[in-house]
C-alpha cells in the first residue's frame, strides 16, 4: 500500500519534470551519434589507425613515467563542427594524455592547475599512497596557478583513468579525464589495442553547448547525455583488417550512464575489469560498464573488404520501477552506434591471443571480518540520495584493520542502479543477494549495486590510508552519496 502511493507519487514527479529534460533532448534535430545511424550519416572523419598515442615520456629512465599534465579551458569539438565553449581538459585533449607504464613504474606527473578553481587530480582504482590520491580529504586542492607534482608507483597491471574530485560532475563531463594504462610483465601486444572513453554529454539541440543540469530530477537521477562520445568524438572511425586480434579497453567517465556495448558481428571474449586481467576469459554478447568501471574485451576481427561494422550501445534501465523512468534517458529506448569500425582490403593471420598472467585471486568466499554493512538509500521526494542515512560529509567513518581479509556488504534500498567505488584497494565480488556472481570475477574498485540488493565484496586491505568511496554517478557523489573509510 506505501509502495504503490509513493510510486503514484513519483509519477506526478515525473510528468511535472520530465517535460523539461525531454523537450530538450528528444527532439528531432539529429545530434552526431545520438540517434540511429548518426556514426555513418556523419562520415566526417577518415578511418583512423586502430591504436593509441601515449604521453610523451620526460623521462628516459627505465621504471619512470614522468609527464606533463595541464587542466585548462580548452574548447574541444565532440564531432557537432561547433567546439564547446565551456569545454576543458587534460594538455588541450580529450580524454586527457594516456599515460602509458609497465607494473611497478613509478609515475611522476607534473600538474598544473589552469583552471579558473581549485583541482585535485584522483587515480582512479590505483593502490597508492592516500597523500597522492587526490581524494579531497587528504590533500589541500591545488589552487589556480599553482602546480604539484604527483608521484607514485603503480603495483597493478590493468587500465586506470584519472579525473579531478572537486566539481566532478561539472569539469568531468566537460571534458577532464584522462587514461593510464599499466602493462603487464607478460603482455603479448594485440594486433589492435584501442583503449575507449565511452562518455556521453547532454548538449543544447540550438547552441550545441554543454546543456545545464537544470532541473532537480536530472541532479537526482544523475545526468544523461544525448550525444555518445567514443574518445571525445561521436564520429569516429577506425581502420581494421580482418583477421585481426582487437583489443578494446573500455572506460567509462560518464556523470551516470551504465553502458551495455558490443560490436556488430563479433564475437567478445572478457579478459579483463577493473583492476585488469582475469584468471580466465569468458565470453559476452555485451559488456555493462557503470560510471567509473572499466572493462577490456577481445575478438578476432571478421568482416569483408569496405565492410562497416558498429561499436553500439544498448539502452541499460538505471531506474527499475515504473515506464515514466524510461523516459528518462534522452536516447530513449533503442540502441546507438558509438564508433564504427570500417575494413580495409584482405585479411591477416591474426596474433593469437594470450591472456596475461593474474596475481592469484585470494579468495574463495567471504571472510569471519565484517568491516562494515552499508546501507544506500535515495529519497526521491525529499530529493536525497543518502549512505547509512547521512550525506558526505557527515557519514560516519569506517574504521577497519591493514591486511586483514574483510567482507563489506553494500545494500541497495533504492530502486535505482548505483555504481559504488572504493579509493585505495581492489576488492573482489563473492556474492549478489547471496549467491556467487554469474561470471568470473577479477578485481573491482567500482561495481554495480544493483536495486533493492545487496552486494558482498572482500578485501585482503593491502593498502593502508585514509580512502574516500562513493557512488561514481556523479551528481550522487556531489550531492552526499560518500563516505570515508579508514585502513590502518
Ligand atoms: Cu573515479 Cu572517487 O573516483
Ligand atoms: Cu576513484
Ligand atoms: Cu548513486
Amino acid at each position: 500500500m506505501y509502495a504503490a502511493t509513493r510510486y503514484v507519487a513519483r509519477g506526478v514527479i515525473m510528468r511535472f519534470l520530465l517535460p523539461t529534460v525531454l523537450l530538450a533532448c528528444t527532439g528531432e534535430a539529429d545530434l552526431p551519434g545520438s540517434h540511429t545511424g548518426g556514426v555513418e550519416d556523419s562520415g566526417a572523419l577518415e578511418p583512423e589507425a586502430c591504436g593509441y598515442t601515449p604521453a610523451p615520456d620526460l623521462d628516459a629512465a627505465e621504471g619512470v613515467v614522468e609527464v606533463d599534465l595541464t587542466a585548462s579551458a580548452f574548447p574541444w569539438d565532440p564531432g557537432t563542427g561547433v567546439p564547446l565553449t565551456e569545454g576543458v581538459a587534460y594538455n588541450e585533449s580529450v580524454p586527457g594524455p594516456l599515460i602509458e607504464a609497465n607494473v611497478g613504474d613509478t609515475i611522476v606527473a607534473h600538474f598544473r592547475n589552469d583552471l579558473s578553481e581549485p583541482l585535485t587530480v584522483h587515480w582512479h582504482g590505483i593502490r597508492l599512497a592516500s597523500d597522492m590520491d587526490g581524494g579531497m580529504q587528504m590533500m589541500e586542492p591545488i589552487q589556480p596557478g599553482e602546480t604539484f607534482d604527483y608521484v607514485f608507483t603503480v603495483p597493478d597491471a590493468g587500465f586506470y583513468w584519472y579525473h579531478p574530485h572537486l566539481a566532478g560532475a561539472k569539469l568531468i563531463e566537460r571534458g577532464l579525464h584522462g587514461r593510464l594504462l599499466v602493462h603487464a610483465d607478460d603482455e603479448v601486444p594485440a594486433d589492435c589495442d584501442l583503449p575507449i572513453s565511452l562518455d556521453d554529454l547532454l548538449l543544447d539541440e540550438d547552441t550545441l553547448q554543454v546543456a545545464p543540469v537544470d532541473t532537480d530530477m536530472m541532479q537526482l537521477m544523475g545526468r544523461l547525455g544525448n550525444v555518445l562520445l567514443a574518445n571525445g568524438r561521436s564520429d569516429r572511425r577506425v581502420a581494421l583488417t580482418a583477421g585481426q586480434t582487437v583489443l578494446l579497453r573500455l572506460v567509462n567517465p560518464s556523470n551516470a550512464r551504465y553502458w551495455d556495448v558490443y560490436v556488430e558481428g563479433q564475437s567478445l571474449q572478457v579478459v579483463a575489469t577493473d583492476g585488469g586481467w582475469i584468471p580466465e576469459p569468458y565470453a559476452a554478447e555485451s559488456v555493462v560498464l557503470g560510471p567509473g568501471e572499466r572493462a577490456t574485451v577481445q575478438f578476432t576481427a571478421t568482416g569483408s573488404p569496405g565492410e562497416e561494422v558498429r561499436l553500439m550501445n544498448k539502452r541499460f534501465q538505471l531506474h527499475e520501477e515504473g515506464g515514466d523512468m524510461i523516459e528518462y534517458d534522452p536516447l530513449g529506448n533503442g540502441e546507438n552506434p558509438v564508433l564504427a569500425f570500417v575494413f580495409g582490403e584482405g585479411s591477416v593471420a591474426g596474433t593469437p591471443w594470450v591472456q596475461p598472467s593474474v596475481p592469484a585471486m585470494p579468495y574463495s568466499g567471504p571472510t569471519e571480518t565484517l568491516g562494515h554493512h552499508w546501507v544506500l538509500e535515495e529519497d526521491m521526494m525529499g530529493g536525497t540520495v543518502t549512505i547509512d542515512g547521512e550525506a558526505w560529509p557527515n557519514v560516519p567513518v569506517v574504521d577497519v584493520a591493514a591486511g586483514v581479509d574483510t567482507t563489506f556488504e553494500i545494500e541497495n534500498k533504492s530502486e535505482m542502479h548505483h555504481p559504488f567505488h572504493i579509493h585505495g584497494n581492489n576488492f573482489q565480488i563473492v556474492a549478489i543477494n547471496g549467491e556467487p556472481p554469474a561470471t568470473p570475477q577479477g578485481w573491482k574498485d567500482t561495481w554495480d549495486i544493483p536495486p533493492r540488493s545487496t552486494v558482498t565484496v572482500v578485501s585482503d586491505l593491502w593498502n593502508p590510508g585514509d580512502w574516500m568511496y562513493h557512488c561514481h554517478i556523479l551528481e550522487h557523489a556531489e550531492d552526499g552519496m560518500m563516505g570515508e573509510m579508514m585502513v590502518e
